[in-house]
């Protein structure tokens, strides 16, 4: 049976389907098992766990032989704050999850997470990769680049964009974004990376090994616009907001709302430094069909039919 710890994300919600066309046996956990209502089916489970509680993730782990962790509180606040979520919360997974027999631990980390990243999360993700490595558990840790898919909008027009600087797109044509706009950064499709985590649970060639994955192009915010654009038949304006306010929000919500905080700081590094990545080595290694931006954009308009 394979545990899945944030079955109602974007990554968990893709990969079900997959696991469940392959005769896996599945166990979703949420804290609002609500959510997860129409995932019910033969050969699923759904449980009520919370990474902050203990006990529920004792019980979610029992008489489980894989788990995949999904899950992420990059924005959230006191009790739910990254710390508390992330970084505790995932060695406590890690360490209930070896103390109950798990075979194998699937990991979602982040490409670039490193103990030195000026962002908070991106150094919880390293120091959660680090803790599974140690643990004597089984591994795979899965680093993508960011997804188009988390940050969007449906808007009654159509959809928006791959990023949170994009979010006014569809609703008023309209891109707005922090600085410039004309830096480089990797894509990835929530799908792909739902492919890959299932490589990670079921090819044997995955065990102890950490998989970077991004997508086929490394895209500019003005690119990313262009291309929802083209998609869309909206045209584009863009509203470019000066690097200033992410920059005093990072420093003014520190005290009050680090996560908040630390998003205002990845949204400065990210106009200032660009994040490319290449996955010919992976992809030679792991032959999965990536999904391509525009491609992406048609089949999540033709899918949920928004325009009208
Ligand atoms: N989004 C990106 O651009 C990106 C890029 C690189 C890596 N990743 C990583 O990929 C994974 C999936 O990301 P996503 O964007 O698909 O996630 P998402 O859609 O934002 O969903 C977040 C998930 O975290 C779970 N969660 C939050 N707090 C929790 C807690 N206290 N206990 C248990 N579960 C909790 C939520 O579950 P419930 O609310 O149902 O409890 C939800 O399923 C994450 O590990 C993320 O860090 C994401």
């Amino acid at each position: 049976m394979i545990l899945i710890i944030g079955a109602s994300s974007t990554v968990g919600k893709a990969i079900i389907p997959l696991l469940l066309e392959a005769g896996h046996t599945l166990r979703l956990s949420s804290r609002d098992p609500g959510k997860l209502k129409t995932y019910q089916t033969a050969g699923v489970g759904i449980v009520q766990a919370d990474l902050l509680e203990k006990a529920s993730i004792e019980r979610a782990c029992q008489g489980v032989d894989q788990v995949l962790m999904c899950s992420h509180s990059i924005i959230g606040r006191g009790k739910n704050a990254s710390k508390f979520v992330d970084l505790d919360g995932g060695r406590l997974l890690i360490d209930v999850a070896r103390k109950q027999g798990v075979s194998h631990f699937v990991y979602l980390s982040a490409l670039g997470a490193s103990t030195s990243h000026s962002s908070t999360f991106f150094r919880h993700k390293a120091q959660v990769e680090a803790y599974l490595k140690q643990s004597g558990l089984s591994y795979t840790i899965l680093r993508p680049s960011a997804f188009f898919l988390p940050h969007t909008v449906l808007h009654s027009q159509a959809f928006s964009q791959p990023q949170l600087a994009l979010q006014e797109f569809l609703a008023g044509s309209k891109a707005t974004f922090f600085g410039r706009g004309e830096t480089p950064h990797n894509y990835v499709a929530n799908e792909d990376v739902a492919r890959f985590a299932f490589i990670a649970l079921t090819d044997p060639q995955a065990v102890n090994q950490t998989i970077e994955i991004g997508g086929l192009e490394n895209l500019t915010v003005r690119e990313v616009a262009e291309i929802y654009s083209r998609a869309t038949g909206i045209p584009k304006t863009l509203n470019a907001m000066p690097l200033l306010i992410p920059g005093l929000m990072h420093l003014a919500l520190k005290p009050f709302h680090p996560g908040l905080s630390d998003a205002m700081g990845i949204a400065v590094e990210n106009d200032r430094v660009p994040s490319p990545f290449d996955m010919t080595a992976t992809l030679k290694q792991y032959p999965v069909a990536l999904t391509r931006l525009e491609d992406w954009v048609y089949a999540q308009m033709r899918e949920r039919q928004p325009v009208v």
